[in-house]
């Protein structure tokens, strides 16, 4: 039995599509196929997951917002649809806007990443700054080939949206990879994906290889068994993928309302910290130094990112190493410890250590935005080109610190994690762009296997590297063969 309540939308679309003119992209403004909210009737799941994603957020955030119009006023322009084509690109798509400058106006479920942007992505052509071509149509693309009819849409199968295929990568890869107009290939997601060995093919099939791994075989899985829809007639054989996709950047304001939004950002966090728990490792290594005192080896590596460590916006990234070395209560060496609210930069240590893109300008100066950036000299944990069983030695990462005190008996590290640098922020500000509340929202995590404790008891001694704690049993440097320092 059809419910009325479905029955009711799937008439209201037809009538929507049937009383108006098309614009020239072929698509109406105010089709209600456009709206997140039209498709929560029926896939309430999808929605709220999607909401509470930066795709949902791509057009609200307050940053992105500043730093497109400080571009635009510093290019005199020439940015044009640079940004929007990436963060708002149904506006774009609709002729709502040319350069983001009016997203205000832009009614708010035109201005994301949205549902029928990616579900009628019907070709791609190109590996960087969204290459995507819509269908312009009513009927929504999906892994699943033999779709149950529903009063709202014609449905279909495209391999660009399963996630099993290598097409997939390319539709989240080809937004997940920015050049800059001035030809500086600034965020490298997708490229990244593609070096490492989970973008290996199987030989015999021509497919992806039985170990490789899609963009949205991690950050939309593992799927759940059960329907898809709540709407008549649906199957329970079905496998529902997350929409939550999370990284590491978290909304910053309570996006879409104060009600909603807490909730939101809660479940956002939660995903963020369980995905997080899987993407590192770290070892720690204590011997005694030549000159006294001891040698602390902190080893990092990247286990399950398919890409750097960070990833995509790693020029905005603030990611560096906290060490403390103690004689019983007493600290006796610290490195890279950094109030929550003081910028990294402002910090004048040599023996600080960062993980993320630095970036330059045309003279060799230290650049902030877009389209100042000449150059780029990532330090990030790159992803293992070849597979072998616990990573490629080689992507080993190692620092090493000199610790005078030969007394020492205990040692803490962690990886501290900002989404975006203060100094990035501080910046937009002194221009007048960004409001400085903004500042406060900014939270410094903790990246969860970095968190680590050495100790004479805990370590155990491994010939060639001294006595070491690792952030797992099967995931550290000695048994994976990192070579030490020096
Ligand atoms: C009236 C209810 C209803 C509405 C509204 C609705 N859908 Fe669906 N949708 C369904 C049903 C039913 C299926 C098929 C489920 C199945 O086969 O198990 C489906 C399937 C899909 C699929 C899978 C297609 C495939 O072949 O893989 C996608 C993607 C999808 N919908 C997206 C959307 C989007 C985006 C919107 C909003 C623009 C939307 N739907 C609105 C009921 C609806
Ligand atoms: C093997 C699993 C896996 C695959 C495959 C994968 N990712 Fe990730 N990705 C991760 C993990 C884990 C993190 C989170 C790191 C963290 O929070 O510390 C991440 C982080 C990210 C981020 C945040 C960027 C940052 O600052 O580090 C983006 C964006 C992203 N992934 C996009 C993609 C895209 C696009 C693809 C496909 C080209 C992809 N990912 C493939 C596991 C994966
Ligand atoms: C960033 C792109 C993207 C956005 C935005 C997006 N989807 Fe999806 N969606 C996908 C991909 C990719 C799949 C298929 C995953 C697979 O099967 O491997 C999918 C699958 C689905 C399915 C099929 C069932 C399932 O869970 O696999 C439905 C229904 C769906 N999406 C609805 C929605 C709705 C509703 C929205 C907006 C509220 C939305 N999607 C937003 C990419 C997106
Ligand atoms: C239209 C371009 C576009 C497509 C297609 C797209 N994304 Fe995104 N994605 C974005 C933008 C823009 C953001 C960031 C919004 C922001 O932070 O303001 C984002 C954010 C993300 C994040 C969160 C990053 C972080 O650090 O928090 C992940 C994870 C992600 N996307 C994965 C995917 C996956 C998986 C797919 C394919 C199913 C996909 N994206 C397809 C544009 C896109
Ligand atoms: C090719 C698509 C694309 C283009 C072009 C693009 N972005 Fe993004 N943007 C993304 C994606 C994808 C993310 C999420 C990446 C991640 O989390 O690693 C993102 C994230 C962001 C963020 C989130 C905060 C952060 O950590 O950086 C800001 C701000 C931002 N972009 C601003 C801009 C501005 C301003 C422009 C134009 C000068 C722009 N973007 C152009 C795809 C794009």
């Amino acid at each position: 039995m059809i419910r009325p309540r479905a029955l009711a939308l799937g008439l209201g679309l037809l009538a929507a599509s049937a009383c108006r003119d098309p614009e020239p992209s072929g698509l109406d403004p105010d089709d209600r196929i456009l709206d997140p909210a039209t498709c929560q009737e029926c896939h309430p799941d999808h929605y709220r997951q999607w909401l509470g994603s930066m795709h949902a957020y791509a057009g609200e955030d307050p940053v992105f917002l500043a730093m497109n119009e400080r571009g635009q006023r510093e290019t005199n322009g020439e940015l044009g649809d640079f940004c929007v084509k990436c963060h708002a690109p149904m506006a774009l798509e609709l002729g709502l806007t040319t350069d983001g400058l009016n997203l205000a106006e832009v009614p708010q479920h035109l201005r994301g990443v949205t549902c029928y942007f990616c579900h009628t992505a019907e070709s791609v052509e190109g590996t960087h700054n969204n290459p995507l071509a819509l269908s312009g149509t009513r009927t929504m693309l999906g892994a699943i080939s033999d779709p149950v009819a529903n009063d709202a849409h014609p449905s279909a199968y495209s391999a660009l949206l399963d996630s099993s295929t290598m097409e997939s990568a390319q539709m989240c890869g080809s937004c997940h990879d920015v050049v800059t107009p001035a030809d500086v290939h600034l965020e490298r997601t997708y490229a990244e994906w593609q070096e490492s060995f989970f973008s290996d093919i199987d030989p015999l099939s021509g497919g992806p290889a039985v170990y490789g791994l899609r963009c949205g075989s991690c950050h939309m899985g593992p799927p759940v068994d059960g329907p898809i829809a709540d709407a008549p007639g649906v199957r329970a054989d079905r496998r529902f993928h997350s929409h939550g996709m999370v990284g590491v950047d978290m909304a910053l304001h309570d996006w879409p309302d104060a009600e909603l939004g807490p909730q939101l950002r809660a479940e956002q966090l939660e995903r963020i910290e369980f995905q997080r728990k899987s993407a590192l490792c770290a070892t720690i290594c204590v011997s005694p130094a030549d000159a006294g005192g001891s040698n602390v080896d902190i080893y990092l590596h990247n286990e399950f990112a398919a890409h750097a460590w960070p990833s995509g916006a790693a020029q905005d990234r603030r990611a560096w190493l906290e060490l403390r070395a103690f004689v019983g209560d007493d600290a006796v060496y610290e490195a890279g410890v950094i109030e929550d609210g003081t910028p990294v930069a402002s910090v004048a240590d040599d023996s600080l250590w960062q993980l993320r893109d630095f970036i330059y300008g045309e003279g060799g100066e230290t650049a902030h935005m877009f389209w100042d950036v000449r150059s780029v000299e990532g330090q990030l944990l790159p992803a293992s080109e070849i597979l072998s069983p616990m990573g490629d030695a080689s992507t080993w990462r190692v620092r090493r610190y000199l610790v005078p005190d030969d007394g020492m008996d205990r040692v803490t590290t962690r990886l501290r994690l900002r989404p975006m640098g203060l100094d990035t922020l501080d910046d937009l500000i002194a221009t007048g762009d960004l409001a400085p509340g903004w500042r406060d929202q900014m939270q410094t995590f903790d990246v969860a296997p970095t968190v680590l404790e050495w100790s004479e008891a805990e370590a155990e001694a491994f010939d060639g590297y001294g006595t070491c704690v690792s952030s797992s049993n099967v995931c550290g440097a000695p048994l994976i063969g990192a070579a030490p320092p020096g």
